[in-house]
């Protein structure tokens, strides 16, 4: 197979100095979780972003901070601060993200943002193309980067180029609010294949390219003079053994090893066998419905009084984007509203919401995965959501129930699961009445058949499916060249 290098705006580590002492930490997120489990199959390189501004790094450290990346296969591409400002802070986390999450409200339309977006893109793709030798290909990842795959494909025509979008592909009638949504498509088009997570994103695309550039779409190719570009859907899976294992080893561990997190785990339900947890774990990102989360859990506890002091809400957010002005608004409001719910029904033996805002250890979200009975999912717009999938992984008895969001991709995979409308406080409280209460035989029966799905199309079929169509696109181009 020929090697293939991967491209990504953040590498699956990210680099943290502390006097002198380089250290590596594992990104956060569901592309470099994904990804981490599959690239070192490939033999080439991953080239991206280690997550500190480069204006940071004492020059005697580049050296040192290039070679410990090297050890991971990783290239970096260094950012300075006000890269990070106008690119990464700005057009992808001001204009695309919200764009792309239908928050156009937030979007910022200011044309130095996309000026810093071009060039930061060609920066990555000069890193690509230095990196590239004949025969290799090369599989771009996320909004982030959108231009690259062209700025490739003009350089290195014969260079194979794949491209995964990893959040939700907007439809036409919001694509074309961005007055630089032409450039994008054009971005993108330089790919031979396009994946996205479901068919309904593939379909929004298309529309976008129909109207925007007028191109003949036929099943699921666009022919653009003698070039012919697949565009797919390839729903991205988890690496399911990985997380069942761990879950199970958990349970197996003798007391005297358990984490600090697993042993007040344990005491909590000691208190009272008939106590329950409901889990959410999630970016702090105002894409994922957190706000509604909590309003919908004080509305349960207000309409359904008798489980007050006998369900806690355990809720994980993790820092993300924290310079963005929607984020830092957002961290306020929850909050806010985590204050109200334990002030409003909370006592001295009684936190209805544990609340914990920070990064946590695999092993500990395997525990909290593990020990709670019912998982809220209610994302307002996710292109995907592995931590659904994640859950249902942990689930060595078969038990434990899952609230999900319809506007979550993997709602389309997941019909077992308790679906609902995120803007919809009401029908959330509900769904969390029913999850509580829902015998255990059905909660095994909806589970074993989403946990079948969910181990039969894992992260390494995904990977699989992709890199097999990138092949198969390879040898159109190449019929095609040799008429
Ligand atoms: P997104 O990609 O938008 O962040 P996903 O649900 O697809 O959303 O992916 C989130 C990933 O980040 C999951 O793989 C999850 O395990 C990981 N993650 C979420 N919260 C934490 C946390 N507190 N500590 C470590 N990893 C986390
Ligand atoms: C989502 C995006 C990824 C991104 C991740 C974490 O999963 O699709 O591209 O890496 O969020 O966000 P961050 O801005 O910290 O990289």
């Amino acid at each position: 197979m020929n090697r293939i290098h991967i491209v990504s705006n953040r590498l699956p580590v990210s680099i943290n100095v502390n006097d002198d002492q380089i250290e590596l930490i594992p990104s956060v997120g569901g592309l470099a979780t994904g990804m981490r489990s599959v690239y070192k199959e490939y033999n080439g390189k991953w080239i991206g972003w280690p997550g500190l501004a480069s204006d940071d790094i004492d020059d005697k450290l580049v050296g040192r901070i290039e070679e410990k990346l090297l050890e991971e296969d990783c290239i970096s591409v260094h950012l300075s601060k006000k890269e990070i400002d106008l690119y990464y802070d700005g057009f992808s986390n001001r204009t695309i993200w919200p764009l792309f999450h239908y928050f156009a409200q937030y979007i910022d339309y200011d044309p130095e943002l996309w000026e810093a977006f071009v060039g930061v893109n060609q920066k990555f793709a000069d890193k690509a193309l230095e990196t590239l030798e004949e025969g290799d290909t090369i599989w771009i990842h996320d909004y982030q980067l959108l231009l690259v795959p062209e700025m490739i494909k003009s350089k290195k025509p014969n260079i194979t180029v794949g491209f995964f979008l990893h959040i939700p592909f907007p439809s036409f009638e919001v694509l074309r609010i961005l007055p630089w949504r032409k450039e994008l498509i054009q971005g993108m088009l330089g790919a031979d294949l396009i994946g996205f997570h479901t068919y309904d994103y593939q379909r929004h695309f298309f529309s976008s390219v129909r109207r925007l550039m007028g191109y003949e779409i036929s099943f699921n190719q666009i022919q653009i003079e003698d070039r012919i570009i697949i565009v797919d859907a390839f729903p991205m899976g988890i690496d399911y053994d990985k997380f069942k294992n761990a879950a199970t080893g958990i349970f197996q561990k003798p007391l005297q090893e358990k984490s600090k997190l697993h042993r007040e785990l344990e005491k909590y339900f000691l208190l009272s066998p008939d106590r329950k947890l409901i889990l959410s774990i999630d970016r702090l990102d105002y894409s994922k419905g957190i706000p509604n989360r909590l309003r919908a859990f004080a509305k349960f506890l207000e309409e359904y009084p008798e489980f007050v002091g006998k369900v806690t809400l355990i809720m994980l957010a993790v820092p993300s984007r924290g310079t963005v002005e929607h984020y830092v608004n957002l961290k306020k409001e929850v909050e806010e509203l985590v204050g109200n719910v334990n002030g409003q029904f909370g006592n001295i033996n009684y936190t209805p919401v544990w609340y914990f805002y920070r990064s946590m250890p695999f092993e500990n979200l395997i525990e909290l995965y593990s020990s709670c009975d019912v998982a809220l999912v209610t994302p307002v717009r996710d292109g995907m959501n592995l931590v659904a999938k994640e859950y249902v992984a942990s689930r060595t008895n078969r038990t434990g129930v899952i609230i999900l969001s319809e506007m979550a991709g993997v709602a389309k995979e997941m019909g077992e699961a308790l679906i609902i409308n995120p803007n919809n406080i009401s029908e959330i409280a509900e769904s969390i009445k029913q999850a509580l209460t829902m015998p255990l035989d059905e909660q095994r029966e909806r589970m074993i058949f989403l946990q079948d799905r969910i181990k039969r199309y894992d992260v390494f079929k995904w990977a699989s499916e992709f890199v097999k169509s990138l092949s198969k696109v390879e040898r159109i181009q190449n019929s095609m060249h040799a008429k």
